[in-house]
């Protein structure tokens, strides 16, 4: 099984994917996730992509479709896989089409998680991250027990860089101008269901899993 998760920054596209990949036991691929991995541990992807994403603005599509690429190369990625953040411009769903093609890929669902600005500034103003193993919070949606400390390993948590409410703001244009199109492509294919995500993370993932006609009551292996 193959899902591209579309939606504007704060959607809740990486919370959906990662109880997706629990759930349907296929890996979680975030572009996001990738690049922040690469800027902390300063390679020269990191060095190159950090002045990009601190102000919020996409990193190269050079850079990102190679790298991609190499992701979905991988073994683990053979039972299927969730994309969270890419494609995130036209040049970049047709490079996605190519590779798609070029290896027999052709049955994908995309998923698109309608959200309002307001739920928006929200979710991310409020989002906290374990510095250790990356789990996400939310100050007031999805609190740790004791503030400040990760429940799963005591880590300490953090607010992303890019979550302040200048980035946000340029992060949103930059969704609206280049990947809000990237919309409208896969709509045309006749391969795309709208959910509302301003819903609680429970009431998004059961609509997901009905378009996907996945049994919602029981994990299953595919
Ligand atoms: P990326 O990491 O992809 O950021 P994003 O698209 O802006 O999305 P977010 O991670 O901010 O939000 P999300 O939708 O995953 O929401 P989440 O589930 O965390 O990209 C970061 C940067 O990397 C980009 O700006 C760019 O520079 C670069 N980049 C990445 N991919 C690229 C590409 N392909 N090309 C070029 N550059 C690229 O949820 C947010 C919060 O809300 C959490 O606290 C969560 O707990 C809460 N929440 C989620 N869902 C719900 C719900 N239903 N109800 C209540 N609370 C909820």
């Amino acid at each position: 099984m193959i899902i591209i998760l579309l939606g504007p920054p704060g959607a809740g596209k990486g919370t959906q994917a990662k109880t997706l990949s629990q759930r349907l036991k296929i890996v979680h691929i975030s572009t996001g996730d990738i690049l922040r991995e690469a800027i902390k541990t300063n390679t020269s992807l990191g060095q190159e992509a950090a002045k990009y994403v601190e102000r919020g603005e996409l990193v190269p599509d050079n850079l990102v479709t190679r790298m991609a690429r190499e992701r979905l190369s991988c073994d683990d990625t053979k039972e299927g896989f969730i994309l969270d953040g890419f494609p995130r411009n036209l040049a970049q769903a047709e490079s996605l089409d190519e590779f798609f093609n070029s290896n027999g890929l052709l049955d994908y669902s995309v998923i698109y998680l309608e959200t309002s600005e307001n739920t928006i500034i929200k979710r991310l103003t409020g989002r906290r991250i374990c510095k250790s193993c990356q789990a996400v919070y939310h100050l007031i949606n999805a609190p740790s027990n004791k503030q400040g400390v990760c429940d799963a390993c005591g880590g300490e948590l953090y607010q992303r860089p890019d979550d302040s409410e200048a980035t946000i703001k340029n992060r949103l244009q930059v969704y609206e101008r280049l990947t809000a199109p990237v919309v409208a492509y896969y709509s045309h294919k006749g391969k795309l269901l709208h959910i509302s995500a301003d819903n609680e993370a429970d009431k998004v993932i059961a609509g997901i899993l009905k378009f996907l006609k996945v049994n919602d009551s029981c994990e299953i292996s595919l």
